[in-house]
C-alpha cells in the first residue's frame, strides 16, 4: 500500500489528471479558467478520497477518475453565462434557500398542464400563489405504459415526446428563473428503466453493460442477498430480484422494469455524473435525489442507508461544487428518522423531505393528540446549520409511518399496533374515521401497509365531515411555519379530492398512489377566488398563510424550539427570529381547548396572533383555541 498521506496522493493524482486534461481537448480553456481551478483545488480531495476508498482496489480507478474530471471540465466549459452568473450570486448568498420567502410547489407535467408548454402558461398562476420553487415530476423518456410515474428513466437526456423537448425544458427553466422560480427535477439514479440503452445492452449479454447492473447467472447470490433485504413493492414481485429472459437475475428494488445500478462499478458513477451535470446545465437548481437509501448493496445487510451511499452522495455533491456550483441536493430518504438525518449535510444533501413531520401531522389529526409530533419537533427537527427541511403535507407517494418505535414507546405507544391503527383509520376501517385513504402495498406477510390519498380526502373533505377544511389548513400551517421550504402538492390549495379513475387503467390500477395524483382540477381552480365555495375557502386560507410566512422573518431558517403546552391536544413550538419570536400553537382536537396562563409566565404579556390579527394577553387569562385553530403568536 502507498505510504503517502491522502493529501499527497490527491496532489499527485491531480497533477497526473491535469497532464491528461492537457492532452485532451477539454484541457485548453479549462486550464486557463481560474474559477474552475480554484474550485477543483478545494473539492478534488473529497472526490479523490472517496474514489480511493470505494474503487481503489481496482486497476482502472485512476483512469475512471481522469475521465470523471474530464466530464466535469467539459460540463463547466458548456455551462452558459446565465447559469454561471447564478453560480456567482449564490456563492455570495449561500443560504438563499433558507429565506421565509421560499415556497415550493410540485406537480406532474402531463396531469397539471398537459405538457411543458402548458406549464409555461401556468407561470402567472405560480406567481399568484407565490412559488419560488417548482418540482416537476419525472418527465424523461420512459417505457409505456408502465413506468412508475416516470421513475423508470430510459434516457436522462430526452423528454417523454408528449411532454416536449429538452430545448423546451431549457427554455422553461429560463422563464421560471425570470419569474423568480427555481426548477427542481428528480435525479433518479438508483435505477434505470429496463429500456435504457445500458439496460438493453445488458439484457443482450454485453459484459460491459451487464456490469452496470447487479446481474447474476443464477439464484445463488440473489437468494443470499434476499435473506436480509426488505420487499419494497411486494405487489409487483417478491424479493429484490427478477429473472431476465436469458435466465440471469437482475436486482430490482422497485418495479420489475426498474433495474438497480451497480455503483460498486466506478463506470456507473462516472456515467451518472455525466447525466447529472448535463441536467444541471439545462438549468436545474435543485436535484431531488430519488431513493437514495438503496444505492449501495452489501451482503448480510438490508442494503439500505449503507455508509457508502453517503460517500457517493458527497462525491456527486463535490462534482456539482466544481462544475455547477449553485446546484443543490434534496434527499428523498423515507426511512427511519435516525437514517434520514444522516443524509442532511451541506457537503451531502442540503435539503431533505421532512417525512417524519408529515406523517406525524396525520398521526396527530387521527389521534387528536399532538404528543408524537411535539416530541419529533423537540427532538428531531434541528439539523445541521445551513441545511433545511422541505416541509410538506402530501406528496405523489404513499404515507409510510416511519416514526421511531423507541420514540413512540416513550409516549406509551407500541409501534406495530399504532401503525395498524393508523392504517385502519386512514382507509376508513376505523369507526368514526373522517379519512378516505386507500391502502398501498398491503403486505399480509409482514403486516406492512402504507396509505394513499390526497390531502383533502385524507382530511375528511370527501366524507363531507365537518372540520375537513380546518384540518387541511392546520396541516399546512405546520408546513408553512416550521422553517425550511414548505412544499404544496399543487391542487391541494383548492382542496383536490381523490381520483379513482386509475382503477380503469390497467397500467395504473395496481398502484393506488394514482388516487392522489389527480388531473388539474379546472373547476376548483375556477372557484378559487370565491370564498363562498369550498375551493375558495381553502385557497383563501392557504394564501393567507403564504402571505404571513413571506412577511414574517422569524419563519425563515430552520430552528424550532419545542414549547410544552401542558395540553396533549395542542402542539406548541417557537420560531426564534432576529428581534422577536413567534410561538405557534395548533389545536388538534375537535373541541375547543385551553392552555393555562401559567405556561406563559416567562413571556411578555401581550402578543399578536398573526393569523387572526388579534392582540392576546397570555399572562392574564391563558389562551383558548377553537377546534383545529392555530395561532402564530408574535412577541
Ligand atoms: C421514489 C419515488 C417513488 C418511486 C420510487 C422508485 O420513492 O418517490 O414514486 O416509486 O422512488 O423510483
Amino acid at each position: 500500500m502507498n505510504s503517502l498521506s491522502v493529501e499527497q496522493q490527491a496532489r499527485a493524482a491531480k497533477a497526473y489528471i491535469i497532464q491528461e486534461l492537457n492532452k485532451s481537448n477539454v484541457g485548453i480553456n479549462i486550464l486557463q479558467d481560474k474559477d474552475f481551478f480554484t474550485r477543483l483545488d478545494v473539492h478534488f480531495i473529497t472526490i479523490f478520497a472517496i474514489f480511493a476508498e470505494l474503487y481503489g482496489y481496482r486497476n482502472d480507478c485512476l483512469d475512471q477518475l481522469v475521465d470523471l474530471i474530464k466530464v466535469c471540465g467539459k460540463s463547466w466549459q458548456e455551462r452558459n453565462l446565465e447559469l454561471r452568473k447564478i453560480d456567482k450570486q449564490r456563492e455570495s448568498e449561500p443560504e438563499w434557500y433558507m429565506s421565509n420567502r421560499m415556497l415550493g410547489g410540485v406537480c406532474y407535467v402531463d396531469r397539471y398542464a398537459n405538457n411543458l408548454a402548458g406549464i409555461k402558461q401556468r407561470i402567472p398562476y405560480f406567481q399568484e400563489l407565490g412559488l419560488t420553487y417548482l418540482h416537476l415530476m419525472p418527465l424523461f423518456l420512459a417505457p409505456q405504459p408502465l413506468n412508475d410515474g416516470g421513475y423508470a428513466v430510459s434516457s436522462y437526456r430526452d423528454i417523454q415526446p408528449e411532454l416536449g423537448t429538452i430545448e423546451e425544458l431549457r427554455d422553461l427553466a429560463t422563464e421560471l428563473r425570470k419569474a423568480g422560480i427555481s426548477l427542481v427535477l428528480d435525479l433518479v439514479f438508483n435505477h434505470t428503466s429496463n429500456e435504457h440503452h445500458w439496460a438493453r445492452k445488458a439484457a443482450e449479454g454485453c459484459p460491459e453493460h451487464s456490469a452496470m447492473y447487479w446481474i447474476f447467472p443464477d439464484r445463488t447470490v440473489p437468494s443470499a442477498f434476499e435473506r436480509s433485504t426488505r420487499e419494497i413493492f411486494p405487489d409487483d414481485h417478491a424479493g429484490s430480484f427478477i429473472q431476465l429472459a436469458d435466465g440471469r437475475f437482475v436486482w430490482s428494488t422497485f418495479y420489475h422494469f426498474q433495474w438497480d445500478l451497480n455503483y460498486s462499478n466506478p463506470a456507473v458513477f462516472r456515467a451518472m455524473a455525466a447525466e447529472m451535470l448535463y441536467l444541471a446545465n439545462i438549468g436545474v437548481d435543485f436535484f431531488r435525489m430519488d431513493a437514495v437509501a438503496f444505492m449501495w448493496k452489501q451482503m448480510n445487510t438490508d442494503c439500505e442507508n449503507l455508509p457508502e451511499v453517503h460517500k457517493l452522495l458527497r462525491a456527486f455533491n463535490a462534482l456539482c461544487r466544481i462544475a455547477a456550483p449553485s446546484v443543490l441536493f434534496k434527499s428523498e430518504a423515507i426511512v427511519h428518522p435516525d437514517f434520514v438525518v444522516q443524509y442532511i449535510d451541506r457537503d451531502e444533501c442540503q435539503l431533505s423531505y421532512n417525512s417524519l413531520q408529515m406523517a406525524l401531522t396525520w398521526e396527530a389529526l387521527a389521534t387528536r393528540d399532538a404528543s408524537m409530533l411535539s416530541q419529533a419537533i423537540e427532538r428531531r427537527h434541528n439539523i445541521a446549520r445551513g441545511c433545511a427541511w422541505v416541509n410538506y403535507v402530501r406528496s405523489h407517494d404513499d404515507i409510510g409511518w416511519t416514526f421511531s418505535d423507541e420514540d413512540a414507546s416513550e409516549l406509551g405507544k407500541e409501534g406495530a399496533s399504532h401503525r395498524k391503527f393508523l392504517n385502519a383509520f386512514f382507509v376508513n376501517r376505523y369507526p368514526g374515521s373522517f379519512a378516505r385513504g386507500v391502502p398501498f402495498q398491503d403486505n399480509p406477510k409482514t403486516g406492512d401497509c402504507r396509505i394513499s390519498g390526497t390531502t383533502a380526502s385524507l382530511a375528511g373533505l370527501e366524507s363531507m365531515q365537518d372540520h375537513a377544511i380546518e384540518r387541511i389548513l392546520l396541516a399546512y400551517s405546520i408546513a408553512m411555519s416550521t422553517g425550511g421550504i414548505p412544499l404544496i402538492y399543487l391542487g391541494d390549495e383548492v382542496g383536490q379530492l381523490n381520483d379513482y379513475t386509475y382503477l380503469n387503467d390497467p397500467a395504473k390500477m395496481d398502484d393506488s398512489r394514482w388516487v392522489n395524483r389527480p388531473f388539474y382540477p379546472k373547476s376548483r381552480y375556477a372557484e378559487r377566488h370565491d370564498e363562498n365555495t369550498i375551493p375558495g375557502r381553502i385557497y383563501a386560507g392557504i394564501k393567507h398563510l403564504i402571505h404571513l410566512r413571506k412577511t414574517t422573518v422569524e419563519l425563515a431558517g430552520g430552528r424550532a424550539v419545542g414549547f410544552y403546552t401542558g395540553n396533549s391536544t395542542i402542539l406548541g413550538y417557537q420560531r426564534p427570529g432576529p428581534r422577536s419570536t413567534v410561538l405557534c400553537l395548533c389545536n388538534f382536537s375537535d373541541e375547543p381547548q385551553w392552555i393555562g396562563k401559567e405556561r406563559f409566565m416567562a413571556m411578555p404579556s401581550t402578543c399578536e396572533d398573526l393569523v387572526s390579527g388579534h392582540k392576546i394577553d397570555l399572562r392574564q387569562a391563558g389562551v383558548q383555541l377553537r377546534a383545529h385553530q392555530f395561532m402564530w403568536l408574535k412577541h
